[in-house]
């Protein structure tokens, strides 16, 4: 497979390269550290086209294919996993969610300004009993003829208090098991929707994440994404490309932290030389860039499955569960090769080592990924 990168493809991986060292770079340990919210940076990156990557430019997106999003992903990721992922839920959940099976009505009202960064979505699908086992759904939305009646609580939700459009998943007819789920456009503000304290995280610490609690909601039955019972598969599709993003921002912690490492091995002295003379760091660093280029083919092998209309529900996930697990070994090494600075936030790779370990949880846990990859290779 050739994955060489077109003219287009990398002056956008240039873009991204020069936002994420310009507006991201600078900040980044104190929004960690303070949990922050990347407000002005999530403008810019709307501004940038980077918050409706995919998305036709019709519906106010730039239109770019997969590969492209994914190389986005992978530069800011090398900076900022935290604003990473507000841009990988908004892209790869809600906006393509929303351009695939939303309704004219519903593109016209929410994906316009989503596509742009005005206002950014959220992805409510995990709940206190229902992660991995997603088809436990107890949140309801009770067909009440003309809307839906919402009751329950989903739980660590990324862009929880900071987006204003929100994709729920709810059971409606708990008899048809996952057939009888809907997915729902909820807006911030609406009647019953209260959004919970927000959780204080090991890593991604600048993204808000949040529990959110709806109390007789009354939901319009416009804003059904899909035929009714849609719900589930609605989930499911939408998030078989969400771990693509996924894939990416591991992919893209994984490189950011080594390339931190590889350049501090060549500036540290011990024993008399600079440790990447040292054959025990050396071979450290040979590993890290022999994995993170195998973790690169698997990623952009997926973007490129999703381009072509190849299924890409094993690619993807195979992604993901290997570039994840890089992320999380390069990452450990990393603050090893960096010793005692390792240790101290000022040199960046302990940040990176605990933003590592959302990506082994987030849109399919490492666990889920082998369900997935094992049932595809086994016809299951
Ligand atoms: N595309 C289309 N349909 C799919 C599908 C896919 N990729 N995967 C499953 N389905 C369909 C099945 O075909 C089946 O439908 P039918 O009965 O009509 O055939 C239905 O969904 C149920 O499928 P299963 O019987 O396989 O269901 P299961 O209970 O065995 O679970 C699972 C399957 C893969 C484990 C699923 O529950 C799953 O993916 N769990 C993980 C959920 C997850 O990723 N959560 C992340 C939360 S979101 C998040 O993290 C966002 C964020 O904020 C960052």
């Amino acid at each position: 497979m050739d994955f060489t990168l077109s003219e287009e493809q990398l002056m956008i991986q240039q873009a991204a390269r020069d936002f994420a060292q310009q507006e991201l770079l600078p900040g980044v340990i104190e929004r960690d550290e303070a949990q922050k919210f990347p407000t002005d940076q999530v403008k810019m990156m709307g501004d940038l086209g980077f918050m409706g990557m995919m998305v036709d430019p019709k519906y106010g997106g730039s239109g770019l294919d997969t590969l492209s999003y994914v190389l986005v992903m992978e530069e800011l990721s090398k900076v900022d996993a935290s604003a990473s992922v507000i841009v990988s839920v908004n892209n790869s959940l809600v906006c393509w969610g929303l351009e695939t099976f939303g309704t004219e009505e519903q593109k016209q009202k929410y994906l316009t300004r989503l596509a742009t960064g005005e206002i950014i979505g959220a992805f409510c699908l995990s709940e206190p009993e229902a992660g991995s086992d997603a088809t436990s759904q107890k949140t309801t939305a009770i067909d009440k003829g003309d809307h839906y009646l919402l009751n329950g609580t989903k739980n660590w939700i990324t862009n929880g208090n900071s987006a204003d459009v929100y994709l729920v998943i709810a059971q409606t007819d708990v008899k048809k098991a996952h057939k009888g789920i809907n997915a729902l456009i909820v807006e911030k503000g609406m009647k019953g929707f209260e959004i919970g304290p927000k959780e204080n995280k090991l890593g991604i610490r600048g993204s808000d994440t949040h529990s959110l609690n709806f109390n007789d909601v009354k939901v319009p039955k416009e804003n059904r994404i899909g035929e009714d019972g849609f719900g589930f598969k609605f989930a499911m599709k939408t998030l078989a490309g969400g771990r693509i993003g996924i894939a990416a921002q591991a992919l893209g912690i994984a490189a950011g932290a080594y390339e931190m490492a590889r350049k501090y091995s060549k500036e540290r002295k011990a024993f008399g030389t600079e440790i990447s003379n040292h054959q025990a760091i050396a071979f450290k660093l040979a590993d890290m860039h022999t994995q993170i280029e195998a973790a690169r083919f698997l990623v952009y092998k997926s973007a490129c499955d999703k381009d072509n209309h190849v299924n890409y529900d094993l690619s993807g996930a195979m992604a993901k569960l290997y570039a994840s697990q890089v992320a999380m070994e390069t990452t450990v090494e990393a603050v090893q090769i960096h010793g005692g600075n390792g240790f101290v936030k000022d040199y960046h790779v302990e940040r990176f080592m605990r933003d590592a370990k959302i990506t082994q949880i987030y849109e399919g846990t490492s666990e889920i990924q082998k369900i997935v990859i094992s049932r595809s290779i086994l016809n299951l």
